[in-house]
């Protein structure tokens, strides 16, 4: 997820667009850029880092001078958090400049076309085949170069666009980004949220998917993918800045639980093509595959526990032992690895001291290591031999949500990917339509929200909760218990339903709450048998089931209910109520949601 922000007025742009990006750096961090535009000519400034270096190499903007201008701040998703790949990126005729926020899904096909065309590319971005299909179809008329272009992208793209041979004048195109217009009095803006707007203008427009605009001072004018003028509603903006932010949520938390069907879209589309699992960035390890005897897989905290959910997947469909080892664990352990050992390493921030040591000790036995890592140009990627980026933007709430969901998501394609290559798996397509129907599914379990407050006031003052369940849904019950103790505070242990009998139910008493996790038709029965056990001594049992699970509907005390997936991907569905229900119980108990006690979004120390 990047931030765009656009200006066009009586003022100079650079300080209008620095002031928008600042707003919207919560969006992504790790590079910036402004292109504005005097006269006929386009002047641009890109930095590593974030606006705080812009702001320094521009004098503040004082060193680009114009009334007309877009920026850019990003979170990197293809090629690293570099300078060439900061955002705007300009035309070879340097008549074009373009900000994006999105991933073109078909860009390697585009740049190979392009560069056959003779386009010289600058960067490591899927963006920049954006500006040379502009340039390429330019003949005069932008809104044809922008229809032309937008007609051969597939993905998501919210793009911010100038052209020296329009002074005064900014485009804004949206399909599947945010992509919002600011209308002023002799000034007009557009922004990926109102953040960048609502200190300009609380008159706003919200472009749709398929429409875009051509913005002057004192005019804006909305398209439809035809070239159809349309009319727009103006809306008024009533959120304050940082409501905005959080894109109207009262927390970064859960704005990021309602952002995983979106999240996990971006992850997996890009990966399938005509009903087969895809990773370009994987061609190199397919001849190891034969030589490969065990996985393992170490990371902490939730990335373990995405290791544990994903396991289940990779061992059944590419026959091959997989190991989940706590990263702080594994490092001095002395492991049993070497050159016949994949070692899968998971890390959101890619900055986890033991996830690092881990995969260092791991290399230093002669493992193969591919990491799963959201922060492009992080350590764990830069040390790994293969990195698959999970593209879920950047994930502000220290407890995880969108990270965790789609770190699973990868590691089900990468079964698919590894079972494929070693000629093991049957009927890809069918596969591939349940990993594409995921982000449906992860929306219905989030619809479920409304109902989830009630639950949390009954639960939120209790001593203790537990969660239990079976084979895939104990890997689920290990991340949400997690979720539930860091950032409510209530003491709260996952345990193998099986195991409870094993002395755990002692501390069963009366009314002791027992979430219990009944998402695997296959074990139904052995958890079914584990519930009356806990209620026979008292306990409370919220089940987590399917809607048509009707011995466990007459057995538990409350019910959560998610879509039925095969439980070897259902684990990116069934956390979703668990999520919820953690971020209420949280709220109802007046805790930090955002920022727990003792806790840090990344774990950069042993
Ligand atoms: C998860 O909600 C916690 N914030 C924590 O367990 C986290 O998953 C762990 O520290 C690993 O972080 P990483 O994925 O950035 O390596």
């Amino acid at each position: 997820m990047c931030g765009i922000v656009g200006y066009t007025g009586t003022q100079e742009a650079a300080p209008v667009l620095l002031d928008g990006l600042k707003k919207l750096e919560y969006r992504g961090y790790d590079s910036a850029g402004i292109a504005v535009m005097e006269g006929r000519s386009i002047a641009i400034c890109k930095v590593k880092g974030r606006i705080a270096n812009l702001c320094e190499k521009t004098k503040d903007g004082e060193a680009l001078p114009g009334t007309t201008g877009i920026g850019h701040t990003r979170w990197a998703t293809h090629g690293a958090p570099t300078e060439e790949n900061a955002h705007p990126h300009l035309s070879n005729d340097g008549r074009f400049a373009v900000v994006h926020n999105g991933i073109i899904e078909n860009y390697m096909s585009l740049r190979d076309e392009l560069i056959r065309s003779g386009y010289r590319f600058e960067s490591e971005t899927d963006t920049e085949v954006i500006v040379h299909l502009i340039e390429r179809y330019y003949k005069g008329n932008m809104r044809d170069a922008l229809i032309k272009t937008s007609n051969r992208l597939q993905g998501s793209y919210a793009l911010g666009v100038i052209c020296s041979e329009e002074p005064g004048r900014i485009y804004a195109v949206r399909e599947a980004s945010p992509l919002i217009l600011g209308i002023g009095v002799g000034e007009n803006f557009f922004a990926s949220d109102v953040t960048a707007l609502v200190s300009h203008t609380r008159s706003v427009i919200y472009l749709e998917d398929g429409e875009f605009a051509e913005i002057d001072a004192d005019s804006v004018r909305v398209f439809d993918g035809a070239g159809q003028e349309i009319r727009k509603k103006i809306s008024r903006v009533l959120w304050d800045v940082r409501a905005a932010e959080k894109g109207g949520h009262e927390h970064f938390m859960l704005k990021e639980i309602m952002e995983q069907p979106g999240a996990v879209r971006a992850t997996v589309a890009p990966r399938i093509r005509n009903g087969e699992v895809v990773f370009e960035e994987l061609e190199t390890l397919i001849p190891h595959l034969e030589n490969v005897r065990k996985i393992v897989i170490t990371a902490c905290g939730s990335a373990y526990y995405a290791g544990c959910a994903g396991k289940y997947a990779l061992e059944r469909l590419c026959r091959i032992p997989v190991e989940v080892e706590l990263a702080s664990e594994l490092r001095y352990s002395d492991p049993l690895i070497d050159e016949g050992t994949l070692v899968i390493v998971i890390s959101q921030s890619g900055e986890t001291a033991d996830t690092i040591a881990a995969l260092k000790e791991c290399r230093s036995k002669g493992a193969k290591t591919l990491a799963i890592v959201n922060v492009v140009g992080s350590t764990v990627a830069s040390l790994a031999d293969w990195t698959v980026y999970t593209w879920a933007g950047p994930e502000i709430a220290v407890a995880t949500t969108k990270g965790y969901t789609t770190q699973i998501a990868v590691l089900y394609m990468l079964a698919a990917y590894i079972a494929k290559h070693l000629g093991l798996l049957q009927n890809e397509a069918a596969l591939t339509d349940t990993l594409q129907a995921l982000p449906r599914r992860i929306q219905q379990a989030i619809d479920m929200n409304p109902s989830i407050p009630a639950l949390a006031r009954k639960y939120h003052a209790s001593k203790a909760l537990f969660f239990i369940g079976r084979n895939t849904d104990y890997a689920v019950a290990l991340e949400g218990a997690l979720k539930m103790k860091e950032i409510s505070y209530l003491h709260s242990e996952a345990y193998a339903a099986g195991e409870l009998k094993h002395g755990t139910i002692a501390l069963i008493e009366e009314h002791q709450p027992v979430i219990a996790l009944c998402c695997n038709a296959s074990i139904m029965e052995k958890t079914l048998s584990n519930i009356v056990e806990v209620k026979s001594r008292g306990a409370e049992v919220l089940a987590l089931t399917f809607r048509s699970n009707r011995q466990i509907v007459s057995v538990a005390d409350d019910l959560l209910f998610i879509p039925p997936v095969d439980p070897l991907f259902s684990a990116v569905i069934e956390i979703v109520p668990l999520q919820l229900l953690a971020y209420h119980v949280a709220r109802e108990n007046g805790c930090d949601i955002d920022k727990p006690k003792n806790l840090a979004k990344s774990v950069t120390v042993e």
